[in-house]
């Protein structure tokens, strides 16, 4: 995600330094090359040596530096840098950049830099909350800084509110969108996932495997791209992706009623959902009793909400669907290309090891209304919904269909 970028970190001193040496290994993960400058403060919590050794880089701290500042180090580090993030931004940090004040290696860097920078603030409640430390961040946001916000818990000085560092994992998926293109600014779209409950009593459903990760990898990566997002999901167990607005729904039924209702306003439309393709006819009001004789339950179709959003679909929208199949996977998948009237399906072969329900991989054939077909080797859900808005974007752009 993060290959080939340069992410400057500046720490500042308070007690979750600690925190910023995860921050420096999960970038390094995501392929980022990591340069950290401490403050003098930061460096009473946590030594650069920490630093070093997870960003395998120099850490920087002395503007005065003889060996380092005779190549200007400090402006070096300002060009270099794709992002800068500030983690932990204390409020002694923040007043400083908010009046312009450049008084050592860190703070000096912030006024050469012209790359984005992140601030995540972590302080005291009572310091967090302070009129002063509210205005600097109102003239922080002014000044076109990003802030990723302090999340609220027990605190380091035993008082409860807001001041903690935001999560790592969210300050990483900040930092990640704010180096990916905003290829999608100003485009509403829309994704569902995971499965639907068709229940026959209050406790009983018809279901299937599906966990949700492809659709909310889906809407994970439109967000990034800076689409308006918005996730239908049926019942699963993820946290919704971050800037994406997540509609909770059980039936396929419910799943409908709120696709049909906004559909219109979407430029693009992705099925992911395993909607159920029957619900039980008849839905008891208690919990049915267990009986030798055994259980039948009568069922009946679904309405298919992808054939319904192909028969509505309006000019300029893009419409894809998803195919999950066992047996003759390219005709079924064309078959439903045709049928449902998407501009192009996303064939899943549910007997192949690392596809389909569940996994963290997907292996999928892209297959365009041209007959164009591409074979996706096996590759994270992330990559496989990339490929999939890369071409979204090409139709919205008015590429071939
Ligand atoms: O959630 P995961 O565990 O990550 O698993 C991902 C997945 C396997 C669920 C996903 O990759 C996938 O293949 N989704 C489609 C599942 C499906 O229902 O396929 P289908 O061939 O039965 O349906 C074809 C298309 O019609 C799908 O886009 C489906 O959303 C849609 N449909 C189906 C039935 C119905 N009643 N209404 C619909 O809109």
């Amino acid at each position: 995600m993060l290959k080939g970028k340069s992410i400057l970190l500046g720490v500042s001193g308070g007690i979750a330094v600690y925190k910023a040496a995860e921050l420096v290994r999960l970038f390094v993960k995501a392929g980022a090359s990591v340069h950290v400058v401490m403050t003098a403060n930061a460096q009473k919590f946590v030594t650069p040596l920490t630093f070093q050794a997870l960003s395998n880089n120099a850490v920087g701290s002395d503007l005065f530096s003889m060996e380092s500042e005779s190549q200007i180090s400090h402006i070096q580090k300002a060009r270099m840098a794709d992002l800068v993030v500030l983690a932990p931004a204390t409020a002694n940090l923040m007043a400083k950049m908010a009046a312009g004040i450049a008084d050592d290696y860190l703070t000096t860097i912030l006024l050469a830099t012209t790359a984005p920078v992140l601030v995540c603030p972590a302080m005291n409640v009572k310091m967090w909350e302070h009129p002063a430390t509210q205005r600097n961040l109102r003239t922080l946001a002014e000044l076109g800084y990003r802030i990723q916000p302090p999340a609220a818990g027990f605190l380091a000085c035993q008082e409860e509110g807001a001041g903690r560092l935001a999560d790592i994992e969210d300050i990483v998926e900040s930092a990640i969108r704010l180096l990916t293109p905003p290829t999608l600014t100003g485009r509403s779209v829309l994704v569902s996932a995971g499965p639907t409950h068709e229940h026959f009593d209050p406790v009983r459903f018809l279901s299937n495997p599906s966990s949700g990760k492809m659709g909310y990898a889906l809407a994970k990566i439109a967000a990034r791209r800076s689409a308006k997002v918005c996730l239908v999901s049926g019942p699963c167990s993820l946290d919704a992706p971050a800037q994406v607005e997540r509609i909770c729904v059980t039936s396929a039924i419910e799943m409908r009623d709120v696709i049909l209702k906004i559909s219109s306003k979407q430029d693009a439309i992705v099925m992911t959902a395993a909607v159920s393709d029957y619900r039980p006819s008849e839905k008891a009001a208690h919990k049915m009793k267990k009986s030798p004789e055994g259980l039948s339950v009568l069922l009946e179709p679904n309405p298919d909400i992808l054939a319904s959003l192909g028969a509505i679909k309006p000019p300029g929208q893009v419409l894809v669907g998803f195919a999950a199949e066992t047996e003759n996977l390219a005709q079924n998948a064309k078959d439903k290309l045709i049928r449902k009237n998407l501009d192009f399906v996303v064939a899943n072969d549910l007997t192949r090891q690392g596809a389909g329900f569940a996994y963290d991989t997907n292996e999928v054939k892209i297959i365009e209304r041209s007959g164009e077909t591409s074979d996706l080797s096996v590759m994270t859900k992330e990559e496989v919904a990339s490929q999939i808005w890369d071409r979204v974007e090409r139709l919205l752009s008015g590429g071939q269909k």
